[in-house]
C-alpha cells in the first residue's frame, strides 16, 4: 500500500492482482464483483483482443441479476442491460482515442458503468472509478490487476479478493 499526491489531495491507492485459470473463474470473479457494485459505480477494463473483458462482464451481469446474455456490441458503442442496477456495456474498440460520445449521459446515471477499452476514455471518466486490467498469461489463465482509486473501490477490492 502506499500514498500518492493527486491534483488535489492524497489518495489512498493500491494495486493487487488475480489470476484466473479458466473462463469460469473469470466469469464467477466478476459475479462477486457484480454483488458488490453500488449506483453510479464505473469500471475500466483494459487488455488486448480476447484477454477476457466480455467474459469478466457476463460476470457482473449475471452479479447484477440480469438474465439476457451479454455479449460484445459489436457494431453499438453502448448497449444497456436490466437487472438490480442498469448496466451500461460500453465497447470502445472502434472508436479513436478520446473521442467524446456523450459519457456524461450514462457515468454519472443510476446504474453501473463497465468500459472495456476504457483507457480510450480516460480523459473522461470520474477520478474515482476501478481499473482492471487483464492480461494473457497462457491459453487458460489471466492477470487481473486491481487498481482501484479511491477509498470505495479500494475497499471493495480488498473483499472481492478476502472472498475468494
Ligand atoms: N482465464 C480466462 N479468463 C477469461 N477468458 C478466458 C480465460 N481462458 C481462456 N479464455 C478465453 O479467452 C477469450 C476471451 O474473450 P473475451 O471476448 O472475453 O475477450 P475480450 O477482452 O472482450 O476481447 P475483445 O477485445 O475482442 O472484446 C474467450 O474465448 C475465453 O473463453
Ligand atoms: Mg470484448
Amino acid at each position: 500500500m502506499f500514498l500518492r499526491l493527486s491534483k488535489s489531495n492524497y489518495v489512498l491507492s493500491e494495486r493487487l492482482k488475480i489470476e484466473t485459470g479458466s473462463p469460469e473463474e473469470t466469469r464467477r470473479l466478476g459475479e462477486r464483483l457484480g454483488r458488490l457494485l453500488k449506483e453510479g459505480d464505473v469500471i475500466s477494463l483494459v487488455g488486448e483482443l480476447g484477454a477476457g473483458k466480455t467474459t469478466l462482464i457476463q460476470g457482473i451481469a449475471k452479479g447484477l441479476s440480469i438474465q439476457e446474455n451479454v455479449t460484445s456490441p459489436s457494431f453499438v458503442l453502448m448497449q444497456e442491460y436490466k437487472g438490480s442496477l442498469p448496466l451500461y456495456h460500453f465497447d470502445l474498440y472502434r472508436i479513436g482515442n478520446e473521442e467524446d460520445i456523450g459519457y456524461e449521459d450514462w457515468l454519472y446515471c443510476h446504474g453501473v458503468s463497465v468500459i472495456e477499452w476504457g483507457e480510450k476514455a480516460t480523459e473522461h471518466l470520474p477520478f474515482f472509478h476501478l481499473k482492471i486490467v487483464i492480461s494473457y498469461l497462457s491459453q487458460t489463465r489471466r492477470n487481473l490487476l486491481f487498481v482501484p482509486k479511491g477509498k470505495h473501490f479500494l475497499e471493495m477490492t480488498k473483499r472481492l479478493i478476502k472472498e475468494i
